[in-house]
């Protein structure tokens, strides 16, 4: 078989590692892939938004399978292109992706059918959202409808502050188009787990339980960014949690979406709350998270390809999903300044030393080959270092323990990621 993996980050890596290890695989492309990517796959110079170019790139080299890492793609309706010619595509059309598209669609899909979330009110009048905010009750938050690399959730503790964020959403358009429309959502506490699924339109079964540690410094501290770092399993995911989950999040969410006749397949990732009340949707992603795939991916044992075919078939309910009892954390090695601004081009050296191991990984996000063919820093998320471990505590030593086989000039990471289960 022949595959093509869109997008060009560490998810993306960590996607191309599994496809690798299936039997059935021959040959892999990825569109517009890295330097990491480039070791098992072949790199096809075509970005992720040129629906018709990459369609015409897996017609014209017969392309068995293309999986779409990204949420841009998917939510500009990629999958619908590649269908409308024939071709065989995993990830859910774009009258699915809208799950992840609009935060608008998502809660009002929510209410309707009574899936636990905050509490809500849309706008798209920044008029009618000021009238509201001067009587709401604070903190609160501020979401901007579309997507906005994950930046556009404004977490505001006074009314000024919300004021000001309205306006920076919706009149000053901060995030482009993305903000046409507003959330603004009742602030909830407590400790936040992503579940991933594999999903075909009517059965879903669920991955691994992740944390990810979204802020760019030690102790939560600093701006939001896509993800410093994460472990999987989550340890506070338990039965309990899972089994109230299962029954009132998970499936219904998938016959909701059917229900609409907006099919849903491919990957859900679940953005969860676990508040004194019980578990809450904060958000519904429409592909793997990054870096979630990576801490998720690196402990299953099923097929990859088996999963995704049986999601594209609607034959998931025959196929069972394993996982590895190994637990994962990964830590990403970031150029100092991320998410605002930072210099890139620097080599970066030591890479072999992952080669050969099992239990170690060295994802590639922001990397590239320069000129002389070495390959240097090319983004803000640069790796994603990753170990396997008999306990959460044995994989967290053993992925910073890796950290310092690499290096790179302005090399930053967090010192913390998954501190948290130690505690336990
Ligand atoms: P989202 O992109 O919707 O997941 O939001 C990004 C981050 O903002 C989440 O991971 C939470 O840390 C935080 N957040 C989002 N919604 C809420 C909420 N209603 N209450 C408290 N924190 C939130
Ligand atoms: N790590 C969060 C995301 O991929 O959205």
């Amino acid at each position: 078989m022949k595959v093509l993996i869109i997008g060009s980050g560490g998810r993306e890596h960590a996607i191309a590692l599994s496809v690798k290890k299936s039997k059935r695989v021959s040959k892999i492309y990825a569109a517009p892939g890295n330097a990491g990517i480039a070791s098992v796959a072949e790199i096809v110079n075509i970005g992720v938004m040129e629906f018709e170019a990459l369609a015409d790139f897996a017609e014209k080299e017969k392309i068995d399978l293309t999986i779409v890492g990204p949420d841009d793609p998917l939510v500009g309706g990629i999958v619908d292109v590649f269908e409308a010619r024939g071709l065989r595509v995993f990830g859910p059309r774009k009258n699915a992706a809208i799950l992840e598209g609009s935060k608008a669609f998502s809660k009002d899909l929510m209410k309707k059918y009574g899936i636990p979330t905050a509490a809500y009110e849309n706008f798209d009048d920044p008029k009618k959202a000021e009238e509201y905010l001067m009587h709401a009750d604070m903190p609160i938050v501020l979401k901007a409808d579309g997507l906005a690399l994950g930046k556009g959730v404004l977490i505001c503790n006074t009314r000024e502050e919300a004021l000001a964020g309205v306006k920076e959403i919706m009149e000053d358009k901060k995030f482009g188009s993305a903000g046409n429309k507003m959330v603004v959502e009742e602030f909830m506490t407590g400790r936040e787990v992503s579940v991933l699924s594999f999903v075909d339109g009517n059965t879903i079964k669920t991955m691994a339980s992740a944390q990810d540690h979204k802020r760019a410094k030690d102790n939560d501290e600093g701006l939001n960014t896509g993800g410093m770092g994460n472990f999987s399993p989550s340890p506070f995911y338990t039965k309990e949690i899972e089994e109230f989950c299962q029954k009132n999040i998970f499936q219904k969410t998938v016959d909701a979406m059917k229900a609409e006749g907006r099919e849903f397949k491919g990957v859900i990732f679940f953005g969860l709350m676990l508040t004194e009340k019980g578990p809450k949707v904060l958000e519904f992603n429409a592909r793997f998270g990054d870096p979630e795939a990576q801490v998720v991916l690196t402990r299953m044992k099923t097929d990859i390809i088996d999963v995704m075919e049986a999601c594209i078939d609607g034959t998931l309910d025959k196929l069972q999903l394993d996982f590895m009892d190994q637990a994962a954390v990964c830590v990403i090695l970031a150029s100092d300044g991320y998410p605002l601004s930072y210099e890139k081009g620097f080599e970066i050296t030591g890479l072999d030393r992952f080669d050969g191991r099992d239990d170690y990984f060295c994802f590639h996000a922001g990397t590239k080959f320069n000129d002389a063919g070495k390959i240097v820093t090319n983004g803000g998320r640069v790796l994603g270092v990753t170990a396997l471990g008999n306990t959460l505590k044995e994989a967290r030593a053993k992925a910073y323990e890796a950290t310092e086989w690499v290096d790179f000039k302005n090399k930053y990471m967090r010192t913390d990621i998954a501190k948290s289960i130690e505690m336990l």
